[in-house]
């Protein structure tokens, strides 16, 4: 298979930590490889880095040695602004703990990164078909009548029904979850999984990490973090 087969394709990714003195080393030389339309589940031991895999894989953090291609391209070879474009456009986050706006409302959370993207000469040009975007994406997301509302007005699964939203709004080619269920229920943790489970059906590529094997299941692939490298380990799909 060639690069090309591949949205993203990490190689020999190393990371380690300075505290104080000590040198924590948490990723020992990570290779992964995601197909376009791929659902993949990272799971591993708490510290076991995979938040630290998760923000490499996204241009949120460098590796100390190693390479992230996406796309065939290695991120390494981007300029600021690439990086920028990248990170704001070619991939979405969605964390565990949301990182909404409590001062913002509900539909200008999930408009945020067109307006973070364009100039005002650009934001006024494209907010009609933003605002328009955003309240289409909380319908889909069962949230038309919470668009007034402030994210603290919210239930944990709504939140992370906006957040869900916000990380589309730029319709990303790549969505990167950080334990999208860590801080709920489980009924309400499956509602999360049903929507990520529907956008990969229509085509969205997911990357997500959880500590929970039960929800990596419903994804269509699991590799594992063990002793800071891929174990892989069980295929739905193959
Ligand atoms: N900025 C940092 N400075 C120092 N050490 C860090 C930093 N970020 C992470 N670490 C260390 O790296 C290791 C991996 O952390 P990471 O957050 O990637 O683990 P994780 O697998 O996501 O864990 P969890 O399941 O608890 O979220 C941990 O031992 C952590 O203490
Ligand atoms: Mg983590």
């Amino acid at each position: 298979m060639s690069d090309n087969d591949f949205i993203l394709k990490a190689e020999g990714i190393h990371k380690s930590y300075r505290m104080g003195a000590t040198r924590v080393t948490v990723l020992k030389g990570v290779d992964l490889a995601v197909k376009k339309g791929e659902f993949v589940a990272i799971v591993g031991a708490s510290g076991s880095g995979k938040s630290t895999l998760l923000h490499i894989l996204g241009a949120l953090d460098k590796p100390d040695k190693g390479l992230v291609k996406f796309e065939g391209r290695d991120l390494s070879r981007h300029s600021s602004g690439e990086l920028n474009r990248f990170r704001n456009k070619m991939v979405g986050f969605v964390f565990q703990f949301y990182h909404l706006l409590d001062e913002l409302s509900v539909l200008e959370n999930v408009f945020l990164p067109v307006m973070a993207g364009k100039s005002i000469v650009g934001w006024f040009g494209s907010r009609r078909w933003a605002k328009n975007r955003a309240k289409e994406l909380l319908e889909q997301f069962g949230l038309s009548q919470r668009t007034k509302h402030k994210p603290y007005q919210l239930s944990g699964g709504e939140r992370q029904r906006v957040a869900i939203g916000r990380a589309l709004m730029n319709e990303p080619r790549l969505l990167l979850a950080d334990e999208p269920t860590g801080n709920l229920d489980s009924a309400t943790g499956n509602g999360i999984l049903e929507v990520l489970e529907k956008l990969n059906s229509l085509g969205q590529t997911i990357v997500m990490v959880t500590h929970d094997e039960r929800i990596a299941q419903r994804a269509g692939r699991i590799v594992t973090l063990v002793d800071g490298k891929i174990e892989h380990k069980s295929c739905k799909d193959l």
